[in-house]
């Protein structure tokens, strides 16, 4: 029988273990708070900063909105990212891409505090996740970590093929697999022989962004499958970069689309604001 691995149940536990260290944090005389900003009215970027504000309410996390016009400069922005940086009552900034055209993200990214940075976008923060030392991680790839574990699925030793090496999610999928003691490929647009290299996953991580790409012949049996996919189909049905139901009967535990990953993107950037607030009330980062 194949685990389908429940991703709004993982995700709803690891926001009610947040919405006590919350609690506590606001006893202690610290109260979380999140800033997110959106330039522009990009419909899909409006839904993800909407998740984001509800799961900071649902937690009681304080959020701090900030909906600018799509014509904001770059130093309007900076100047913004600056101000913030500098106030104790902030603990993270998100900035949520992409940006409009007139706006460099790189410069954006890397002018956020690295200790407030809770998406884990800044080099600073990379940097840290690649040579093993504290420091924020990207959430998706935080999140696949948590529903492996959470699900009883053991990393260490186990052959891990990452399909896709883009910034937010391949490349710091890797680095966390590496970190929890797996064998790890990453593979791209140029791998030769993609299937050939799939197939020996023990844990196969999508994240290539072609829907339903990843077929059966991709994946040995009993593997574990995490698609980090989602995509509209011609029919308005929400689907992964995995063909969930020729790959399903094959593998051991896979994540469904949507349910499986999405919601723990969420999660575990409350978990990186809670954990900023922390660190910040301990002194530990400025
Ligand atoms: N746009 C798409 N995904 C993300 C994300 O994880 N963080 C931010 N800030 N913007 C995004």
């Amino acid at each position: 029988m194949t685990q389908i691995i429940d991703g709004k149940a993982i995700a709803a536990q690891i926001k009610e273990e947040l919405k006590e260290k919350v609690a506590r944090l606001k006893e202690q005389g610290t109260e979380v708070t999140l800033a997110v900003i959106q330039v522009g009215a990009d419909p899909a970027s409006s839904v993800y900063v909407r998740n984001k504000k509800n799961a900071c309410a649902y937690i009681g996390i304080r959020s701090l909105a900030y909906e600018l016009p799509e014509e904001t400069t770059e130093e309007e922005l900076l100047a913004l990212i600056r101000e913030l940086n500098g106030r104790e009552d902030v603990n993270g900034i998100l900035v949520q891409l992409p940006l409009p055209g007139q706006i460099c993200e790189e410069r954006v990214l890397d002018a956020i505090c690295p200790g407030k940075d809770v998406d884990g976008f800044h080099p600073q923060n990379v940097g840290a996740l690649c040579i093993g030392r504290p420091g924020f991680v990207s959430c998706t790839p935080a999140g696949v970590i948590q529903l492996l574990k959470r699900s009883g699925v053991e990393i260490a030793g186990k052959e891990c093929v990452v399909v896709g090496r883009s910034n937010i999610v391949g490349k710091p999928m890797a680095l966390l697999l590496l970190r929890e003691n797996g064998t790890v490929t990453v593979t791209h647009s140029r791998t030769r022989d993609l299937k050939e290299v799939t197939a020996r996953a023990d844990i196969l991580v999508a994240a290539l962004g072609k829907p339903r790409f990843i077929t059966a012949d991709y994946v040995k049996d009993g593997a574990v499958v995490i698609d980090v996919g989602i995509h509209r189909n011609e029919d308005g049905k929400l689907c992964g970069d995995v063909d969930y139901e020729s790959v399903a009967p094959k593998c051991s535990a896979i994540t469904p689309v949507p349910g499986g990953v999405g919601p723990m993107t969420v999660a575990m950037l409350m978990y990186n604001c809670v954990e900023s607030a922390a660190l910040q009330q301990n002194g530990k980062v400025s």
